[in-house]
């Protein structure tokens, strides 16, 4: 499975032909435009319950404009249906607005490879956990396997809390995703989780500042996050369930 994964150094080429974006609105859901595709994607266990690889589920249909569910009590889901008015829903944005790079609280230096964390973000899929864990990988990565692994992990921690590093160019390694969002389920802990935005999707808070595009995010659609709007893993405490028959 690990060597179906590809990834490859950051370029700025593609930056250029975007056009996907995200609003957040104000107690209210996520307004999203550009005709992002929308999926779910499960995350999948190895026999000793740690994840190991994501699959791709339902897609669903193709719609220039759409508003997904941020307070976490649609009845439509994964759609805004209006419940939030109704339970009072708040959604205040508590996240840091700096730069990834710029609130990096660890980096893990290894021979071949660095590895940078920024806890908060953590939306707890634990990739990251296996094979001893990609810091302690890092920390072997002139072995060409444990270092391989490190990269896949940093690859497929979907809100880019951690990022690989080539020791050398100090370029990122990343997975060469499209624009699209990824409804997450996570089976393993009975589930559902963030919103997988891909692709250096512009998102908007709702009072017009600009996250910086990144590769990989999450956001939070259980609304019980403490890091609005990026998810926290809170969906797990919470049980949050968007009806996935993954889940039954
Ligand atoms: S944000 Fe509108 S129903 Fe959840």
């Amino acid at each position: 499975m690990e060597d179906n994964i590809k990834f490859n150094v950051i370029t700025h080429m593609k930056k250029e032909i975007k056009k996907g974006k995200i609003i957040i609105s104000k107690d209210g859901p996520y307004f999203v435009s550009g005709n992002l595709p929308l999926e779910k994607e499960t995350i999948i266990t190895d026999e000793e319950r740690l994840p190991c690889e994501w699959k791709k589920g339902k897609k669903y249909p193709e719609q220039e404009t759409y508003a997904l569910c941020r307070c976490g009590k649609s009845k439509n889901m994964p759609y805004c249906d209006g419940t939030h008015v109704t339970c009072g829903f708040k959604g205040t944005e508590t996240a840091d607005r700096r730069k990834y790079f710029e609130q990096v609280d660890s980096k893990t230096e290894g021979p071949e490879l660095d590895l940078t964390d920024v806890e908060s973000l953590c939306a707890r899929a634990r990739f990251c956990e296996r094979k001893g864990s990609a810091w302690n990988l890092t920390e072997n990565s002139d072995d060409p396997l444990a270092k391989k692994t490190a990269i896949e992990q940093a690859c497929n921690c979907p809100s880019g809390r951690l990022v690989a590093l080539d020791k050398e160019t100090k370029k990122a390694y990343e997975p060469e995703f499209e624009e699209s969002l990824s409804l997450v389920e996570d089976p393993e802990m009975g589930v559902s989780g963030p919103i997988w935005v891909k692709g250096r999707v512009q998102i908007k808070s709702s009072d017009g500042h600009s996250y910086e595009k990144r590769n990989r995010v999450t956001l939070c659609r259980c609304g019980q996050s403490g890091n609005k709007p990026f998810c926290d893993g809170s969906h797990i405490e919470s049980g949050f369930d968007d009806g996935d028959e993954t889940l039954k």
